[in-house]
């Protein structure tokens, strides 16, 4: 797309949440980050971004969530520019109604959203490839959120297979306090590293493991007593999201969903949701 005439085009996205259904940690790498393998599925919230382009050079973020450059939209565009070596003016509205600090993706999806967005907009024709390059430079998260439905990750986060998984009721309840993702796992580091097996995929959605887990609880004892209130009130199994603070509960149908929202202790936040 030309640069040079006035023009104006925007594109409105729908940024879908994720729960890592569970979370495996195989091990540590010199860069410092960690080895993983975790199956994740879209779940039914979403956030809502608008992206708008003009001639120009200027990267706008309209959020009540991180309005500057540490929003992971400013850096998604800001990198987008600098791989097709052209910059234009960029205004990202986004409407947030994931939470964030949650382990829910949010800002990941946002960003996600920015890149297929800009894309389409300005007709680059990237291969899939590249904006999966894009996509690691602004998070480790974000290469998977390019995609919808079930998928498992591996490496740092840069390795996105679509896999079939289930369809499932969700409650989640999210702790007032947030957790800083690097921060779980630092704590997860002081801690002796016990090299633990990787369980076939059946097995694996049978009995989610998140290997963070207990050091989120750590961080944030409401963590075991939000897990505990979602098996009380008939959750079949329950987990927490990426380093969290989010936890998740899986319910046999809507009835079973209603009943534990009338029963869970009402000071609690509480979301129901579908995955994928
Ligand atoms: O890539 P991103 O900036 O989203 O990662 C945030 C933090 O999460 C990193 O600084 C790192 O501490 C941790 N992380 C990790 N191993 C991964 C992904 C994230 O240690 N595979």
């Amino acid at each position: 797309m030309s640069n040079s005439n006035n023009w104006l085009v925007s594109s409105h996205h729908k940024a879908y949440a994720k729960i890592n259904w569970d979370l495996l940690i195989l091990g540590r790498r010199f860069d410092g980050y960690h080895e993983l393998d975790s199956l994740v599925s879209q779940i039914s919230i979403f956030d809502e971004v608008i992206v708008t382009i003009s001639n120009g050079s200027n990267i706008e973020i309209v959020s009540e969530v991180a309005p500057g450059e540490e929003n992971l939209c400013y850096k998604a565009a800001k990198i987008f520019f600098k791989k097709i070596g052209c910059d234009f003016k960029v205004k990202v509205e986004i409407t947030k109604n994931i939470p964030y600090g949650a382990g829910l993706g949010g800002g990941s999806s946002d960003a996600a959203s920015t890149i297929i967005a800009l894309d389409n907009l300005l007709k680059t024709n990237l291969k899939k490839q590249d904006l999966f390059d894009i996509a690691m430079q602004v998070g480790s998260d974000v290469p998977s959120l390019l995609f919808t439905g079930w998928r498992r990750i591996k490496g740092r986060g840069e390795q996105v297979e679509q896999i079939n998984g289930p369809t499932l009721k969700l409650v989640l309840l999210k702790p007032d306090c947030n957790l800083n993702t690097a921060e779980v796992y630092k704590k997860f580091d002081d801690q002796p590293y016990k090299k633990q097996s990787l369980p076939k995929i059946i097995e694996r959605f049978k009995t989610p493991r998140n290997d963070l887990q207990k050091v989120a609880e750590k961080l944030t004892p409401e963590i075991r007593i939000l897990l505990d209130q979602l098996s009380k009130h008939g959750a079949k199994k329950v987990s927490m999201t990426g380093s969290g603070s989010c936890v998740f509960g899986v319910f046999e149908n809507d009835k079973e969903v209603n009943k534990a929202i009338l029963k869970i202790d009402a000071s609690y936040k509480k979301i129901v949701s579908t995955c994928p």
